[in-house]
């Protein structure tokens, strides 16, 4: 596994327990978007049987991911909210080059792969920090299913371009996003 290299501090946990409605309904609207992003890549590429296959899984996931947010933001008697300006995904969209669609491809698979990456890092904190023992475990499983989907983007990057090229990029990509996250306050959201 791929290290990041701006860590999210734990004092971030402290931060999304005293404010947990409002990360509950950022962590719902980032998983109903990159459920989103999962469809329309495997919309945009049916000539890859492969990516097709795996991301129908991925989109599958990450809805049930939603579902579930969903179901803790309605048991505490709260709805979603509507999506906020994300400076860190607008600043990460930014990056993708689209010279070509190859290009355009083989950015966003990398770029979802390192979000997934940064997933997993602040839900294995919540799964290891939170005070309460179900919420914890909640995390402790999204931080596995999102270390997967990391995995499975990189497997995709992998198989569609040559390996050089992908280490290369990844290397760009995941530096940037430290830089990103590093260079935006901590606040009670995902990101
Ligand atoms: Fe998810
Ligand atoms: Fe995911």
């Amino acid at each position: 596994m791929h290290q990041l290299s701006h860590r999210t501090p734990e004092s971030w946990v402290g931060l999304v327990e005293e404010n947990l409605d409002d990360f509950l309904r950022d962590h719902a609207s980032n998983e109903r978007k990159v459920c989103t992003s999962a469809l329309q890549l495997l919309t945009q590429h049916p000539e890859r049987e492969e990516l097709v296959r795996e991301l129908i899984v991925v989109a599958q996931e990450e809805m049930d991911h939603f579902r579930r947010v969903h179901a803790l933001l309605d048991e505490r008697g709260q709805q979603l909210g509507l999506d906020e300006p994300d400076p860190y995904m607008t600043r990460l969209r930014q990056a993708i080059r689209k010279p070509d669609v190859e290009t355009y491809l083989r950015d966003r698979l990398l770029l979802f792969g390192i979000i997934e990456l940064r997933g997993f890092e602040r839900f294995r904190l919540l799964g290891d920090h939170l005070a309460d023992e179900r919420l914890r475990a909640f995390y402790d499983e999204l931080a596995r299913s999102e270390a997967g989907h990391y995995a499975l983007y990189l497997k995709l990057a992998r198989l569609y371009f040559p390996r050089d090229e992908v280490e290369n990029r990844f290397q760009q990509l995941i530096a940037l996003e430290s830089e990103v996250l590093a260079g935006l306050p901590l606040r009670p959201s995902l990101h």
